[in-house]
């Protein structure tokens, strides 16, 4: 058994400070797991709203709040030098001397924490120095992303770029290392949408939603939504298929619904280093420049060949 820590003491290569900020991480994650499973227990109630928003118009929920303060002081206790939030309307200062910054979506999902549905906290790690003008770098200069997935297992999945290592929360409160080789599957059938937005795609998405569905019947095509982008990203990386949250006519979603810095550009670290694709229908997401802190963007990812296919419909010309 390999213990997190174990793991990331033996990999010489990597600087003590980003060990020490993901190991934070890790921990607020155990700590919000615990939260998570109490929900509902001696008046603990998570998945309630507490009457605010944050700087996207989502309302907050407990847990979003709990979530954010665990995270936030992970980040502190590491010595990053500044952190970014879902869940703050500004960048958070911390440490002036700190060579790290930390972003996060700290509760994926939240809509999910009261029906017991897997939710998780994604976060993305690059160089202070990175930084303009107040904004992060564009994903490509991420030094690490990952993910924690709260869900029937409470599993940490990150990488530094080249490989992505997977993580299960033991008995012990430990995250140990997973036999699990984590690449993505070139072909799927499975595709996941909200499909309850289909009268307002663009016809690109109407277009290719409507190949994918006649292409099902040999082999059998499945689709799946669960709500928790955590959840569908797991998924694919487990056994493939396509991700879909595009752009729609509805006021506020004309770059679809997805935050480029808290989830896209982890998420899209993740899936690139498993040997898949992320996009927001004509480049790479990690190439997407950053230009407001809580910019959204259209996001489609997962195996490699079925994302070369949705672009074939979205940017005929790329
Ligand atoms: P968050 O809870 O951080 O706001 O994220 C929710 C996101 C994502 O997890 C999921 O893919 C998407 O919202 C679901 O959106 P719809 O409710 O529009 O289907
Ligand atoms: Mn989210
Ligand atoms: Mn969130």
């Amino acid at each position: 058994m390999t213990t997190l820590y174990q793991f990331l003491d033996q990999r010489c290569d990597t600087q003590n400070d980003l060990k020490a900020l993901i190991v934070a991480v890790a921990d607020a994650g155990i700590a919000i797991a615990k939260l998570a499973s109490q929900n509902g227990v001696d008046g603990a109630s998570l998945g309630s709203a507490t009457g605010s928003q944050n700087d996207d118009g989502d309302d907050q929920k407990q847990l979003d709040i709990l979530a954010d303060e665990l995270v936030a002081k992970a980040a502190k206790d590491a010595k990053a030098a500044i952190y970014f939030s879902e869940e703050q309307d500004d960048a958070i200062a911390l440490h002036p001397d700190g060579r790290l910054a930390l972003a996060a979506d700290p509760l994926d999902g939240s809509s999910n924490i009261d029906v017991n549905i897997a939710i998780g906290t994604i976060f993305s790690i690059f160089k202070a120095d990175d930084i303009s003008n107040g904004l992060p770098p564009s994903g490509r200069y991420q030094l690490a992303a990952g993910m924690i997935v709260y869900g029937p297992q409470t599993v940490l999945l990150f990488t530094f770029g080249d490989e992505v290592l997977a993580f299960a929360l033991n008995d012990d409160r430990q995250f140990t290392k997973m036999i699990w080789q984590v690449a993505i599957s070139q072909t799927s059938h499975e595709f996941a949408i909200n499909a309850a937005n289909a009268p307002l795609w663009s016809e690109t998405i109407t277009a290719y939603i409507d190949d994918r569905l006649g292409r099902t019947a040999k082999p059998a095509a499945n689709m799946r939504w669960v709500g928790s982008l955590v959840a569908e990203a797991y998924r694919i990386l487990r056994r493939g298929g396509i991700f879909l949250y595009p752009q729609d006519s509805r006021p506020g979603y004309e770059q679809g619904r997805l935050r480029l810095v808290y989830e896209a550009n982890p998420i899209g670290m993740l899936i690139e280093a498993a040997g898949g694709s992320a996009s927001d229908g004509t480049n790479a997401i990690l190439d997407a420049p950053v230009t407001t802190l809580h910019q959204r963007i259209p996001l489609f990812f997962g195996s490699r060949d079925e994302v070369t296919k949705l672009l074939t419909f979205t940017s005929p010309t790329a």
